[in-house]
């Protein structure tokens, strides 16, 4: 058992459990950086493939380097015919990211490397990874639909293919900028929930895709990537500005934690909310349906008058996909479109340079008892 003084706390709040070259969160300033540099600059200046490339070779793409990743990830993006079988084989009614992270177990049969451990095949691996992530979700809804999966366009970007093979139809450009900047602020997060169960699945040097099996199931929690659900529903429920105190003063009387607010890290706030809630003020003008807008912005005074605390990125992400026209089962399937690329980044980086992820834990059990028959049992 370990000493005392070695005991983290609950949570492993504060605990760094790895170095890491990727992103940075900076939880008193608010700063979020990938690879040196600030989320704001990103979320303005960036597309997404930028940022993928970013996440993964730790410099920004030149042309030629950026046209080259988008050619792979055009390439790499259709589905096998064996995929998309699998996919229409999962029940109509399963939860998005069961389907996905099934998806991604079923993906390893089918890999073209299979068996190649070496550092270019997982590369290869994370191109395909984070190039079929919309489409399996996109072919997923649209079988739930009855209607037949799309073919990605090579002339489109990830976000915007992902609408278009969501709808069946070109986005417009709102439509498809706001998921490309969606996706950079999903991107990557440092040692979040779902990167650290990636890294200690790859740690015991298994594979790229059970990593990645292990970091949906883990985003999926509604601590986790799961809120963003949570936060619409609550947006639902609640219905009007006015109704906003009532409902917020019930929950807090049954101590009910309120989807998207309140962070590990960030004391204050979270730097990829700035970016959503303006994101979801200008859809919710162009749509001219500011109610969700307004009520969340409501919810945020009342908690930080009441709880002193801030929203969190899943708080306007939802009111932005709402507003898109997105079925808010896939919202937290898109937060995994965006960061299957912070989290192959960090697969890497774990097999770069790896050591097996083993921690202990205080035992805090009873001692020595002796076995008792069963028929001497109480
Ligand atoms: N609503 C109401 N109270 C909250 C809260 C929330 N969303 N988040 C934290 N608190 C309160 C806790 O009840 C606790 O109060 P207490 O000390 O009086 O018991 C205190 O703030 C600390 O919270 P704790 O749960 O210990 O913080 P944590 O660091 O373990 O958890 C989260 C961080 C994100 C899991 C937590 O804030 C949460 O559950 N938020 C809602 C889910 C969410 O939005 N997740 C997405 C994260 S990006």
């Amino acid at each position: 058992m370990p000493s005392d003084a070695n005991v983290a706390k609950a949570g492993l709040e504060g605990v760094v459990a790895t170095q890491s070259a990727i992103s940075d969160v900076d939880g008193l300033e608010g700063r979020l950086i990938y690879r040196g540099y600030d989320i704001h600059d990103l979320a303005e200046h960036a597309t997404f493939e930028e940022v993928i490339y970013l996440l993964w070779n730790g410099t920004l793409p030149t042309a030629a380097q950026l046209k080259q990743l988008r050619d792979e990830l055009s390439r790499e993006a259709p589905l096998p015919a064996e995929i998309k079988e699998g996919i229409n084989r999962i029940p109509r009614n399963a939860n998005p990211m069961d389907m996905l992270r099934t998806i991604v177990s079923f993906l390893s049969f089918y890999d073209p490397d299979a068996g190649d451990a070496s550092s270019e095949a997982n590369a290869r691996r994370a191109v395909r990874l984070t190039a079929r992530f919309p489409l399996i979700v996109t072919s997923f809804f649209r079988a739930r639909e009855g209607e037949k999966p799309v073919e990605p366009r090579p002339d489109l970007s990830v976000a915007g293919n992902f609408l278009y093979t969501l709808w069946g139809r070109e986005p417009d450009e709102v439509a498809t900028r706001t998921m490309d900047v969606a996706f950079i602020l999903h991107a990557d997060h440092e040692l979040n929930a779902s990167t650290f169960a990636a890294r200690v699945t790859a740690a015991t040097l298994s594979d790229m895709y059970s990593a990645i099996a292990s970091a949906i199931g883990t985003l999926k929690g509604p601590l986790h990537g799961g809120a963003n659900e949570g936060v619409i529903k609550n947006l639902l429920e609640i219905g009007s500005v006015q109704n906003v105190e009532p409902w917020l003063k019930d929950q807090f009387a049954r101590k009910q934690k309120i989807m998207g607010f309140g962070h590990r890290v960030y004391k204050t706030e979270d730097p990829r909310a700035t970016h959503l809630r303006e994101m979801s003020r200008q859809l919710g003008e162009r749509t001219g349906e500011k109610k969700w807008y307004e009520i969340s912005r409501k919810m945020e005074e009342v908690i930080m008058r009441e709880k002193h605390l801030n929203p969190n990125v899943d708080f306007y992400s939802a009111s932005t996909y709402f507003a898109l026209g997105i079925p808010t089962d896939l919202f937290t399937p898109i937060f995994a479109c965006s960061r299957i690329s912070g989290w192959t980044a960090h697969v890497l980086e774990q097999y770069l340079n790896n050591r097996l992820i083993r921690p202990r834990a205080e035992y805090i059990g009873p001692k020595n008892l002796k076995y008792i028959p069963i028929s001497a049992r109480g």
